[in-house]
């Protein structure tokens, strides 16, 4: 069992299935936040009291919780056996087409971990008492929040950071787990150039829309 938990490659293969976990939480948490641009905060406090309170979906909290965990310690891990196995840096450059973005996917997802230590002061740390704030109204958390210019520079360079890391991670997740194929691999790149547009510019979309009208 250690054998398989340690070995590089099983050590991918969980890493790319915790991460296709994590890209089919996006665009849901996405769909919810977006109900933060109606003018009546009803339906999205309604939507986060019932996120909070669903038996299921606090189940699915703690698988995310875990989904998290295990992909950022095995990134971690095979991050540095790769340092270790190629201590002298090529000189010629890999020329792949995803080369440039797999190089940086270790810094692309630190810059990420810290967004969420941030994204958690700002919302979930309320839910759990640990910062001041109204647990049953998040939509004036969000309003509140996003009038600051300085939470939504960090939010924008955050989102788009995390669709460089959901470019390179959705379809090397899907090469990691075997579905390599002469027909499919481009159109799993298709689907993930689109996904990894689409998810950041929703996010962003919530944040600008709050800054312009409250400003
Ligand atoms: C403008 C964009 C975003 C807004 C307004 C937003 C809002 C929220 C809110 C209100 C919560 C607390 C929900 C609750 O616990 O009931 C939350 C939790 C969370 N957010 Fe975000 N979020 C945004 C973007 C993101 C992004 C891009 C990620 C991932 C990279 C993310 C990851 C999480 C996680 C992991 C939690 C804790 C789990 C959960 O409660 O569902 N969020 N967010």
């Amino acid at each position: 069992m250690s054998k398989v938990l340690y070995s590089s490659i099983s050590q991918k293969f969980i890493m790319a299935l915790a991460g296709l976990f994590l890209i089919t939480f996006l665009p849901v948490h996405l769909g919810i936040n977006l109900l933060l641009l109606n003018s009546d905060p009803e339906p999205f406090n309604r939507a986060a009291k019932f996120m909070s309170d669903f038996p299921v979906i606090k189940i699915m909290e703690i698988v995310l919780f875990a989904a998290i965990m295990i992909h950022i310690i095995y990134g971690i891990l095979l991050q540095i056996q790769n340092w270790i196995a190629r201590p002298v840096r090529y000189k010629k450059s890999n020329r792949s087409e995803t080369a440039p973005f797999s190089r940086f996917m270790i810094w692309t997802g630190g810059i990420i971990f810290i967004f969420l230590i941030i994204h958690f002061f700002n919302f979930y740390f309320i839910k759990l008492g640990l910062v001041e704030g109204d647990p049953y109204n998040f939509y004036d958390v969000a309003w509140q929040l996003f009038t600051n210019p300085l939470i939504n520079i960090i939010y924008w360079v955050s989102f788009i950071l995390l669709g460089f890391h959901l470019y390179h991670a959705f379809h090397s997740a899907f090469q990691t787990i075997g579905l390599n194929h002469r027909i499919w691999t481009p159109l799993i790149k298709g689907v993930a150039f689109i996904y990894a547009v689409i998810i950041p510019a929703g996010f962003s979309l919530i944040p600008l829309y709050i800054w312009i009208v409250s400003s």
